[in-house]
């Protein structure tokens, strides 16, 4: 049983890099981003109310997410343990989230804005199973279709440019604070993921099996 967070900026390759750590260690990866989508999606009252703070690249607010995000973890499927893409994302979710369960290891990905920015313009994402693309440095094997499902490929709402500021300068103010709130609780590692997916991968892979073997 292992519980992880992955923490970073918007953009970074939590999703990407969650995802191949889950598969790894065969637990589930939850993205509170993702539920919300889905959310929006189906036209729920919680998907009507978070769409406007998504779409103007706020946060939706803590009792929201921190609710749907305690019913998620009660699943079947997280018995083994899961990662969490994108929760907490404020000091009162960490807070509550600590009420909930325990966390054995906080990631936090790190890399320039330069980088994070061409990462987010670029993302292309499957409609039906959420697998990540990237037009240049991660194709499909045929263009706009989900080399896993099959599925149609989209780019997100929040990807234009001035909703990317907005996000970046949400995170600053908001997120980026829980560097120091999980630092200083012990079991925190950050990795630089500045390169491609496959060796960003071996790196984050290592310094988490190092930190939870060590
Ligand atoms: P969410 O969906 O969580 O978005 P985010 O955190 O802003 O992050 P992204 O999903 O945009 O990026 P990522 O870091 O996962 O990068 P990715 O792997 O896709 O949240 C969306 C919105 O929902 C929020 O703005 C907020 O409104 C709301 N929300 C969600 N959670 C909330 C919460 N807890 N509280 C309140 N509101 C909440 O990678 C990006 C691209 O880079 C991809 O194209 C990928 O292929 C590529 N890439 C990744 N890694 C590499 C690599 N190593 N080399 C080359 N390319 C790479």
């Amino acid at each position: 049983m292992v519980k992880m967070i992955f923490l970073g900026a918007p953009g970074v390759g939590k999703g990407t890099h969650s995802n191949l750590v889950a598969e790894a260690h065969g637990i589930v990866k939850i993205s509170t981003g993702d539920l919300l989508r889905e959310n929006v999606k189906a036209g729920t009252e919680l998907g009507l109310k978070a769409k406007e703070y998504m779409d103007a690249g706020g946060l939706v607010p803590d009792d929201l997410v921190i609710a749907l995000l305690k019913d998620r973890i009660s699943k079947d499927d997280c018995g083994k343990g899961f990662i969490l893409d994108g929760f907490p994302r404020t000091i009162p979710q960490a807070e509550a989230l600590s009420g909930i369960t325990e966390i054995d290891l906080v990631v936090n990905l790190s890399a320039p804005e330069e980088v994070i920015i061409g990462r987010l313009s670029g993302r292309w994402t499957c409609k039906k199973c959420d697998a990540i693309y990237h037009e240049l440095n991660i194709k499909p094997k045929v263009e706009g279709v989900c080399d896993k499902c099959g599925g149609e490929l989209y780019q997100r709402d929040d990807q234009k440019p001035e909703v990317v500021k907005k996000r970046l300068e949400t995170y600053q103010k908001d997120t980026a604070p829980l560097i120091d709130f999980y630092k200083s609780k012990g079991s925190f590692i950050e990795v630089n993921v500045e390169g491609n997916v496959e060796e960003v991968n071996k790196r984050v892979q290592e310094a988490i099996n190092d930190k939870l073997n060590g």
